[in-house]
Parts: structure tokens; C-alpha cells; sequence
């Protein structure tokens, strides 16, 4: 095991009507005016918004809003909240909604007290001071409510960038398992896909003995197993839904991750996809990891056989684990297609002369130097195979 530090101390309160106390801790944890931002209107659509702002008004906290954020956020509404944000005074954000909300709080959070563009922390500069960012979760799904990251798309070019820093990991999270109950299926299946993504891209190391971190990840990859297809089928069980939704939490903050080299090229390949075609980040990964696992298999296929066989059920063949690993690939595939996600790129309007200009930006933009790395270092050939292995 590496050495490591770990910070994460978000406050969380989970469970049922836990939105009714926003206002309560926004003023706990410092807030006076609050930048209230949302996205396309789910959270009007459910009266979620307006219990929020009963809340926020008991605890006598005024506030301004900002809706309107996209899925894949953008970082034209980025500066609009961070002029917002100047003029208004406003010293605490509330973010209400998915992943993409929450990300975009954490960049006008970042953006308002830095005097510099705020796209710099996208271009690798780290956060080291924020507003403070309250969250209430709308879906499980990126682990953003938990985690000190943030990926927006600057418009020009459609860059794709993520930005980290403790400063805006959220003060506080709020989680009621009920709130993601209207979600439509495809937007709960692309949420436990990339909840999957996150424990998969933390398993595919290159770090020995971290036999602590494995059986975590294995035992929120079976949670998600077990709990994909009953959520799916039922999507009113609330049980499932505060299982998937904890495990979503937990997958990202990086109690799963400490110590060990992570992988993140299945999620670097995706951002091209997401960011190009517009798609949901889950479904883009559920194209994507089947490939790359793949290519990357022979580089440690005991890895690959380990989760096939402890995840997957997979019977091990100590004479061909490149067997076992090849059927830990394809359950993951058959368990993708059963939950209603994409295997591949027609499905989500993806297109094969786009190939190069996806390789291009990927390995080459934002400062890129002509390759990717992670689990292994993949360059722009590698990376357009592994693109041609989704059609
Ligand atoms: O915009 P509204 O109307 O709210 O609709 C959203 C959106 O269309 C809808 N939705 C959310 N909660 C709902 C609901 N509809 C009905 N009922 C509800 N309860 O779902 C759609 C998707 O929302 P979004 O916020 O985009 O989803 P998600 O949480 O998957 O976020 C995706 C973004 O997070 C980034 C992704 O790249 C993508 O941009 N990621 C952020 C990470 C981080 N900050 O740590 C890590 C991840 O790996 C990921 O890259
Ligand atoms: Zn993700």
C-alpha cells in the first residue's frame, strides 16, 4: 500500500424528508446568502425546489437562484453564477439536482473568489479556496456530493476538463434515497453504471497488497450486482434505491481508493463522448469500460480474474485466466444490456469518422501530450483502437 492522506469531511444526512433541514445547515455551516442553483427543471417538476426555499426562509437565509444547468455542465452558466454570486454577495451555494448541478456549484464556488479565469483549475491549477457548497442529491450517480471534483465543458472546443481541490469538496450532503424515485430507468441506469465506473477505475491498479481497498470495491460492485436490476424493476423501492444511493457516495469520496495508483482512462475516453455527442456520462461508460477492459487486459489478467471470479461468480481456469477474465468482461456486458444501458457507439449516435477528432482532444487537447495514462499509458493509436472496438 502507498502512503497516503485523506481528507473528506462532508457532513451527510441520509434518509427520508432530510431536505427540510437545508436551511438549518446551511446556517450551520456558515452561510448568510445563499446562491441557490439547479438544473432543467426536475427539481420544479417535483416540488423539491420549493421545500428547499421554505427551508432556506424558516432559517431566516435569503437567497438568489440560478437554474438552468445542462447535464455535462457548461461553463457559460459558470460565469454567469460567479457574476451572480459578486453582485449579490452571496457567501454559501446550495446546489439542488445531480451531478452536473453539484459541479457546476463547485466551479462558481471556486470561480467567484479567484481573481483569474476560473477555467485555470480545468487546465490543471489546484482549488485551494471556495465558497462553501452545500448539496441536496437529486440521483446517485457521480459521487459529487462527496468528492473534491468537479468536470465542466468549456463551450469553445468542447473541452471536457475536470478540477479538483478540497476547498470545494461540500460542506454538507444531504441524501434522501425518495428524491431519486423520478428519475426515468435510463437516467438510474446510467447513474449505477458510472457508480460501477468509479469502483472499477479505482480496482485497476498497479499497486500491490491493497487487499482492504479490493474487498471494498468488490463489495459495493456486488451491492450495485445485486441492487441494479432490483431498481430497475421496482423503481419505488426505497431500500434499493438508499443502498445504491450510500454505495454511490462511497464509490467516489476515495475511502476505496487510498494507497493504491488508480486507472481514470475509461472515464478520459468517455469525457470525449459525453462531450461530443451530449450523451449521459453513465452511458458513455458503459460503451467505453467494456473496450478498454479488453485492450488492457493482458497487462495484469490475474486482476481481471480476480473480479470476474469474486463479482461476477466466474469459475476460475488457474490453466487460462485469461478465460475467466474474458467472462468477468462479458457479465459486466451482459449485466449493462440487462439494466438498459448502450454497448455500443451507434446507440448513442456516435460516429466513426468522429474517431479522430475524439483521439485528437483526448490525447492532445487542453495541453494534452499525445497520450493518456493510467492502469497503462495509452497513446493516440492505442486510443483509436479501443475507440473502433465500440462500433
Ligand atoms: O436537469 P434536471 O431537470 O434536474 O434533470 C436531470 C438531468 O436531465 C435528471 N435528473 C436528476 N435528478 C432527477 C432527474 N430527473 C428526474 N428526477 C430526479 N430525481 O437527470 C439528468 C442527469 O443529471 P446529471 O446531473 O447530469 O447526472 P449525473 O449525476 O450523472 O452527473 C453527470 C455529470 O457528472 C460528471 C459527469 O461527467 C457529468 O458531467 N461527473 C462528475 C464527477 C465528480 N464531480 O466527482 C465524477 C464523475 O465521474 C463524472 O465525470
Ligand atoms: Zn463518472
Amino acid at each position: 500500500m502507498n502512503n497516503f492522506t485523506f481528507y473528506s469531511p462532508t457532513y451527510f444526512a441520509f434518509g427520508k424528508e432530510t431536505e427540510n433541514q437545508a436551511g438549518q445547515y446551511v446556517r450551520q455551516f456558515g452561510g448568510s446568502k445563499v446562491l441557490l442553483h439547479y438544473g432543467g427543471g426536475s427539481v420544479i417538476r417535483s416540488g423539491l425546489l420549493d421545500r428547499v426555499k421554505k427551508s432556506l426562509d424558516n432559517a431566516q437565509i435569503p437567497f438568489v437562484e440560478l437554474g438552468g444547468v445542462k447535464p455535462n455542465p457548461r461553463s457559460g452558466l459558470v460565469y454567469e453564477g460567479i457574476d451572480l454570486c459578486r453582485k449579490e454577495n452571496v457567501d454559501f451555494i446550495l446546489a439542488v439536482g445531480g451531478g452536473s448541478t453539484i459541479d457546476s456549484a463547485k466551479a462558481i464556488a471556486a470561480g467567484t473568489v479567484y481573481d483569474g479565469d476560473f477555467w485555470d483549475f480545468y487546465s490543471g491549477k489546484p482549488i485551494e479556496k471556495a465558497l462553501p457548497v452545500g448539496t441536496i442529491l437529486t440521483i446517485a450517480a457521480a459521487g459529487s456530493e462527496g468528492s473534491p471534483d468537479s468536470v465542466i465543458t468549456k463551450e469553445e472546443g468542447m473541452l471536457k476538463r475536470g478540477a479538483s481541490g478540497n476547498a470545494i469538496r461540500p460542506k454538507f450532503s444531504i441524501l434522501n434515497p425518495e428524491l431519486t424515485q423520478t428519475l426515468p430507468a435510463y437516467q438510474t441506469a446510467a447513474g449505477i453504471t458510472d457508480i460501477m465506473a468509479h469502483l472499477y477505475e479505482r480496482y485497476l491498479t498497479n499497486t500491490k497488497e491493497v487487499e482492504v481497498t479490493d474487498r471494498l470495491i468488490e463489495a459495493l460492485l456486488l451491492t450495485m450486482v445485486h441492487e441494479g436490476p432490483r431498481v430497475i424493476a421496482d423503481p419505488d423501492n426505497y431500500e434499493a434505491r438508499a443502498n445504491i444511493m450510500w454505495a454511490g457516495m462511497m464509490a467516489h469520496n476515495n475511502s476505496c481508493g487510498v494507497g493504491r495508483s488508480q486507472d481514470w482512462n475509461s472515464h478520459n475516453i468517455e469525457h470525449e463522448l459525453s462531450a461530443l455527442y451530449d450523451c449521459a456520462h453513465g452511458a458513455g461508460l458503459a460503451i467505453t469500460m467494456p473496450a478498454v477492459f479488453s485492450y488492457v487486459m493482458d497487462h495484469d489478467v490475474m486482476r481481471f480474474a480476480k473480479v470476474a471470479v469474486r463479482v461476477w461468480g466466474c469459475q476460475m481456469d488457474f490453466d487460462h485466466p485469461e478465460v475467466t477474465a474474458k467472462a468477468g468482461i462479458e457479465a459486466f456486458k451482459t449485466f449493462l444490456k440487462a439494466i438498459g444501458m448502450p454497448l455500443t457507439f451507434a446507440e448513442i449516435g456516435a460516429k466513426e469518422e468522429d474517431i479522430p477528432k475524439l483521439v485528437d482532444t483526448l490525447c492532445n487537447g487542453n495541453g494534452g501530450n499525445g497520450s493518456i495514462s493510467g492502469f497503462v499509458t495509452l497513446n493516440e493509436d492505442d486510443c483509436t483502437k479501443i475507440y473502433k472496438m465500440m462500433l
